[in-house]
């Protein structure tokens, strides 16, 4: 989604907001702009595309004595990704510039107003009607922050957004609703961004505003204003520990590709301090005050949602607790049964994907308890749960998920097995063995990865020119299959499905031909003679098909792909790196932008 980021201090401040847009980059953008006051007045420049068309027109300008400025990178919601569209936007007396993140959903009723009192567009966003409502309260008499408060009761929909001003060009204020918005501390220097990395190489004392704050900075000065009441608000800044280097490609090609590297990892963070090898037990501190559900309803949307799908199945066999699986933006229009005694369970990578945290806000606003679980320290998922299990995967760049899926599955499996003992469906040497398996999983899987691999970027040569694949699985490796299909979609632009196999003998079967392949899921487990039988109709219809499965499984396909073999659903976590692995080798051999494929955003804040 869109990248904002404010700078006030005492270094020229175009060069400090073109480094914070690029490391906002991995949220994808296709257009971008900067403002600043300079001369006593008010300049923006904005360009379509990369951040390097938008360096090269601030190259030819004269920038370089402001210290004060917005960035913004757009990701087109309203209007096409062009110049015009881009942010910043000033009101028709080039007095302020406003950048803007979220939707305005009453903006055309505001815009005909505007209209009908001579006011000029220049854009087709729907976030033009903020910079000239602001400048409208302006014109009134009301002061900058009055003027915004305004503004904003006017509004419905969600922001993040942050103006400067002519008469005061150290100023900037900015506030937020529904659309993340951190303010960084520095020294004679402060920050606003829609996202930490935007100013970590300068600062790690951050504060995390919420719903409804207007925040007001200058270079040696910060305060939060509640909107409602216009009072200002106490906040306690935080101090943050992550490693710079933590957010870099350390020396893989592609973040995706560190990110699927660093999953071993990713396991051993996920589960520290939350088993104990020795005793054979889990821990889960965060959980202990909720109740055990009787109905579970996990709400998650893409990726979360297939570690939700794959979670089912354990949350039933282990805990024998109902489980109801939904896609948020299905949800938050349903007329979901949720009581008292249910427990909503929402799943998200950056806590902000606004479907799901409107999932979460029903569930609250009906009584029920909401456990989230998300990666992003503060996110607001994070913030309005009742509880919060943190998946302590790191930062994830590439827009396609993959690291972060693996902690998921982690904590949720975790969960199942604490509910589960707790609930005398599993006995303590069925959980002595699941930790064990856990405990040694990173070690298996690092050293499997790299030939994982080789054999993928062999085999995605070897499939690079169908045009449509089939994932199929069984149980668990179902939602595996949805996800498989869902990497090589998005990264390769290879149409692909996820399918139970069962399932296709009920139609999808016609669409198989010489040139349609399956990937099969294919686990030496009990159910693999029901998913032979499947992959024999896919093979008598002249299907070709890759199958991935375990040394010794029997499976008489070629090619097949075997990777090594663990306890129990552990498998998943091995599957789900081939799978992984295999589009992003189909996606580099056919030349694609692995970590930010066309048309998508890393954090999908918008409806
Ligand atoms: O941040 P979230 O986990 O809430 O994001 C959910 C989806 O937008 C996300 O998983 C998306 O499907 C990814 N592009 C998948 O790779």
């Amino acid at each position: 989604m869109c990248g904002i980021i404010g700078y006030s201090g005492h270094r020229p401040a175009i060069p400090m907001i073109m480094d914070g847009l690029r490391r906002l980059e991995y949220r994808g953008y296709d257009s971008a702009g900067v403002a600043f006051v300079q001369n006593k007045r008010l300049e923006t420049i904005r360009a379509q595309g990369k951040l390097d068309q938008l360096a090269a027109k601030i190259k030819a300008s004269d920038a370089a004595h402001a210290t004060t400025g917005l960035g913004h990178t757009r990701w087109a919601t309203h209007g096409l990704p062009t110049e015009d569209n881009a942010h910043p936007h000033r009101d028709s007396g080039s007095h302020l510039a406003l950048v803007h993140n979220g939707i305005i959903e009453n903006y055309s009723s505001l815009k005909r107003e505007l209209q009908s009192q001579g006011v000029s567009f220049s854009s087709q966003t729907d976030t033009e009607v903020l910079v000239h409502l602001i400048s409208g309260f302006l014109n009134q008499g009301q002061d900058i922050p009055q003027a915004i408060k305004s503004t904003l009761d006017r509004v419905d929909g969600s922001y993040a957004l942050a103006v400067i001003n002519v008469h005061n060009p150290e100023e900037i204020w900015a506030a937020r609703h529904s659309s993340p918005l951190i303010l960084g501390l520095g020294t004679g220097e402060n920050y606003v961004a829609s996202d930490i990395p935007a100013f970590l190489p300068y600062t790690r004392e951050v504060v995390f505003l919420e719903d409804r704050e207007l925040v007001r900075i200058t270079p040696s000065s910060w305060q939060v204003f509640d909107l409602r009441s216009m009072q200002e608000v106490d906040k306690t800044p935080q101090h943050i520990s992550w490693d710079v280097q933590a957010a870099q490609k350390g020396g893989y090609r592609h973040f995706m590709l560190k990110e699927i590297m660093e999953q071993p990892e990713v396991i051993r963070d996920c589960t520290s301090g939350r088993i104990d090898p020795e005793q054979g037990s889990v821990v889960l501190e965060e959980i202990q005050d909720l109740p055990i559900p009787e109905v579970l309803h996990i709400v998650a949307c893409g990726t979360s949602y297939h570690a939700g799908l794959w979670a089912k199945y354990l949350f039933e066999k282990w805990a024998q607790i109902p489980v109801q699986v939904d896609i948020a933006s299905e949800f938050r229009y349903r007329s979901p049964i949720l009581r008292k005694q249910d427990l909503v369970l929402t799943i998200s990578q950056s806590g902000e994907t606004a479907d799901t945290l409107a999932g979460q806000r029903i569930a609250a606003e009906q009584g029920v308890k909401v456990l989230g679980l998300c990666n992003v320290l503060g996110s607001s998922v994070a913030r309005e749960s009742d509880a919060v299990i943190y998946t302590q995967a790191g930062p994830e760049i590439s827009v396609a998920s993959t690291k972060a899926m693996c902690s998921q599955m982690v904590a949720l499996l975790l969960i199942a097995l604490d509910w589960g003992r707790k609930r005398s469906f599993l006995s303590s040497d069925f959980v002595r063995r699941a930790v064990a398996g856990l405990s040694d999983l990173p070690q298996v899987m690092q050293a499997a990865l790299p030939g994982m691999q080789d054999r993928a970027s062999r085999l995605a040569q070897d499939f690079s020119r169908a045009r449509s694949f089939f994932y199929l699985g069984r149980g668990m490796y179902t939602p595996l299959a949805m996800e498989g299909a869902l990497k090589l979609k998005e990264i390769s632009y290879i149409h692909a499905e996820g399918y139970a196999a069962g399932e296709m003998k009920h139609g999808p079967i016609a669409l198989i031909d010489a040139d349609f392949p399956t990937f099969a899921l294919a686990p030496a487990d009990e159910l693999l003679p029901k998913l032979q039988a499947n992959l024999q109709e896919v093979q008598a219809r002249g299907g070709p098909i890759l199958a991935l499965t375990h040394p010794g499984s029997g499976v008489d396909i070629s090619p097949v792909w075997e990777v090594p073999q663990v306890w129990g659903p552990l498998n998943s976590f091995l599957f789900l790196p081939a799978l992984q692995l295999f589009a992003y080798e189909m996606a580099v051999y056919l030349g694609k932008d692995v970590d930010q494929p066309r048309n998508l955003a890393k954090s999908v804040t918008v409806e």
